[in-house]
């Protein structure tokens, strides 16, 4: 079965979607945060190694996300999944899994990347955000895309509800695109990126 590792910061609603699942064919071999994250506790509900690793630990921020690497290594992952995990990760990660990072982004990159997406698209007053699932590269949010879906921002809507609403798309968007990735792979050209 291929293997799936995930990275978490927060509360691990994304990782809730990839572990409910019903077509999963994929295992989740493990789930790892760079903090004692809200979420690590619906993996060990499901019965899945979870790892901390913090970037205080770390003299810097290479030795920590070369740590980060190491650490997800030793579960052989195919894929890994940044689902909701708030830190960039540089090429010392990016080295060990080329090509095989895959990150949801709550905006229709390249329109708000970074961490605040949600409330800058609501205050620059788009009518239409959404979601990106895309392949992580050295950059902010600048990987290739793999697949978007657009979600409408009401008038009324604050940053928690217009997240919200995009959560639940996410929340369909990225397994099903985890699920492909992980029995079919993708291939890339450039830019493109075909399922
Ligand atoms: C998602 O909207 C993700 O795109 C963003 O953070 C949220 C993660 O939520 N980067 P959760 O921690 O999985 O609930």
């Amino acid at each position: 079965m291929p293997r799936v590792a995930v990275m978490i910061s927060g509360t691990g609603t994304l990782l809730q979607s990839l572990i409910d699942d019903p077509r999963r064919t994929y295992d989740i071999v493990a789930v790892a945060a760079d903090r004692p994250a809200q979420g690590l506790a619906r993996a060990e509900a499901a019965g899945i190694p979870t790892v901390v690793v913090r970037p205080s630990d770390h003299p810097d921020r290479p030795s920590w996300s070369r740590a980060l690497a190491k650490m997800l290594g030793t579960f052989e992952p195919d894929w890994v999944v940044s689902a909701g995990f708030m830190r960039i990760l540089d090429a010392a990660f990016l080295d060990r899994f080329p090509q095989r990072v895959v990150n949801s982004h709550p905006a229709l990159l390249p329109a708000f990347p970074g961490a605040h997406a949600v409330p800058e698209a609501l205050a620059y007053g788009v009518k239409l955000t959404g979601c990106t699932v895309h392949l992580v590269d050295a950059g902010v949010d600048t990987g290739p895309i793999i697949a978007q879906q657009s979600v409408p921002v009401e008038p009324d809507d604050t940053e928690q509800t217009l997240h919200e609403r995009i959560k639940e798309v996410e929340w369909q968007l990225l397994p099903e695109v985890v699920q492909a990735l992980a029995t079919k792979g993708c291939t890339v050209n450039g830019r493109k990126v075909e399922l």
